[in-house]
Order: structure tokens, then C-alpha cells, then sequence
């Protein structure tokens, strides 16, 4: 499936309420493909969050990482594909099974109710975690980039549609899983935006270019003086990446 530099654009709307969200998303609902939805909003304001963003027309991206046993991890991924979302995600560190579990159910409940059937990403090594902490504190050996590899294939046998990969692991796993596994990167920065806390950067322009499926970009445009300016130029640097 092509995609257009719109359409592979995901805003984070890391904010408490209801209200800041609809405000960025009827703003923004034109420029960008999918809006995301992250453990703060989600945990303030519910499931309405969502529904509210589905009826401004946008699709959601609900970043909840999920992480438990099979079962349990299946009983809420039927919930969140009851809700309609467009992507939801699952830690890999949870194993094949749990993985298994949360494709099916969500295959379940399409059958059943005639939702729409979300991706299914698999969360691979946190971009927060660097190899000290993976080898000492996690009791992973082997690098990090390895482990990416490693549970993203893992990911892709066990069903799952595609990962959440920093800008710095995209060519490996497009080597390792092949054209049509979705990768999806934070870690997005502008050369005009601040860096704010991310640490392996890439423009829009080079993470398109390196493979990535979809950007997730929050801050360069949540906290731009302008976000429609600030999604048109990045929309705009992702098409140049494209044409590569
Ligand atoms: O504001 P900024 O562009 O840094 O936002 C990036 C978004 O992507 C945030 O919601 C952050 O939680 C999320 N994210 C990340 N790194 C990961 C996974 C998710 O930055 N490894």
C-alpha cells in the first residue's frame, strides 16, 4: 500500500484533556494522517477521548503498551478494537504468546462486530534504555540494536503488523523484516525544532528516507507558534524523503 507523507504523519497529543486534544485535532485534522493517543491523555479522560477524536474525523493511535499475561493483554485488545482505533501496541518482552492472543482477539471482534481491524505494533527496546541499562539492570547481553532485530521478528511471527523503532534502528529492521512490516518512529526532529529530550534524532526527510513507515511527532508541532505551519513543513520534508 502507498502512502502518502500525510497519511504516515502520527501527532502525539501528549496533553490532560479532552479539551487541549480537540483543539489540536480539529486544527490539525487536514495536515496529518493519524493522532495519537498516549497514557497521559488516555488515563485522564477515558475511552470518551477516542470516540471524541473518531467524530472530528481522525484516526486514533492509542499508545498504551500493553503488557500482561495473554489473557488478560487478549481481553483488552477486543476492548480496544471495539473502540475502532486505528493502531494500538503491545510490549514484545511479553512473548509470543501474549502477542498471539491480542492478533486474535482483535480478529475476533472484527468478525463479530464489523469494527475495522487495528495494526497491532509490537513495542521493542524503549529509545530511553541505552546498553548499560539493557545488559545491567534488564539482564539482556547482546546490543541493542540486535534485541530490536530480535523481538521485531519475534513481532512479526507472532502476528503482529509491525514495531515502534528509534530513527537509529529503521535500516536493520526493514533489512530483517521486509518491505511491508510497518515501522513506526519517534524520535522525529526538524533541523528548525528543538531537540527537547530525545536523543537519536533524525529529520522527517532521512527517517522516510531510512524506511520508516510512519513518523510520531508531538512537541516540533504541539509547540510550535503555529502547528498547521509547522505540519505542512514536515509533511512537506517527508514528500522530499519520498522522492528519494
Ligand atoms: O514531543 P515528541 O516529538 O518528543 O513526542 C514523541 C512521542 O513519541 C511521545 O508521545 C513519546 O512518548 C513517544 N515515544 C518516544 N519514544 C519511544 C516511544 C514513544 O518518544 N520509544
Amino acid at each position: 500500500m502507498v502512502l502518502s507523507a500525510k497519511e504516515r504523519l502520527i501527532i502525539a497529543l501528549d496533553v490532560d484533556t479532552v479539551g487541549e486534544a480537540e483543539i489540536l485535532v480539529s486544527r490539525l485534522q487536514d495536515r496529518v494522517g493519524v493522532f495519537k493517543v498516549g497514557m497521559q491523555l488516555f488515563n485522564s479522560e477515558g475511552p470518551e477521548v477516542v470516540r471524541r477524536i473518531q467524530s472530528l474525523g481522525g484516526k486514533v493511535f492509542l499508545d498504551l503498551k500493553l503488557h500482561d499475561i495473554p489473557n488478560t493483554v487478549g481481553q483488552a485488545a477486543a476492548v480496544l478494537t471495539r473502540l475502532g482505533v486505528f493502531m494500538y501496541n503491545v510490549h514484545t518482552a511479553g512473548g509470543s504468546e501474549m502477542m498471539k492472543k491480542a492478533v486474535e482477539s482483535s480478529v475476533r471482534e472484527v468478525g463479530d462486530r464489523g469494527a475495522p481491524m487495528p495494526f497491532v505494533i509490537g513495542v521493542t527496546v524503549l529509545t530511553s534504555i541505552n546498553q548499560a541499562i539493557l545488559e545491567k539492570e534488564i539482564g539482556i547481553s547482546g546490543g541493542i540494536e540486535e534485541q530490536v532485530v530480535k523481538w521485531a521478528l519475534l513481532a512479526k511471527g507472532s502476528g503482529l503488523s509491525g514495531v515502534v523503532a528509534s530513527p537509529r534502528e529503521i535500516r536493520a529492521l526493514r533489512e530483517a523484516c521486509g518491505p511491508d512490516f510497518i515501522i513506526v518512529t519517534p524520535g522525529v526532529r526538524p533541523a528548525w525544532a528543538a531537540v527537547n529530550d530525545q536523543k537519536r534524532v533524525m529529520t522527517p526527510k532521512e527517517a522516510v528516507e531510512a524506511g520508516a513507515s510512519y513518523l510520531v511527532v508531538g512537541r516540533p508541532i504541539t509547540g510550535a507558534a503555529d502547528p498547521v505551519e509547522a505540519a505542512k513543513r514536515i509533511v512537506e520534508e517527508m514528500e522530499e524523503g519520498l522522492k528519494c
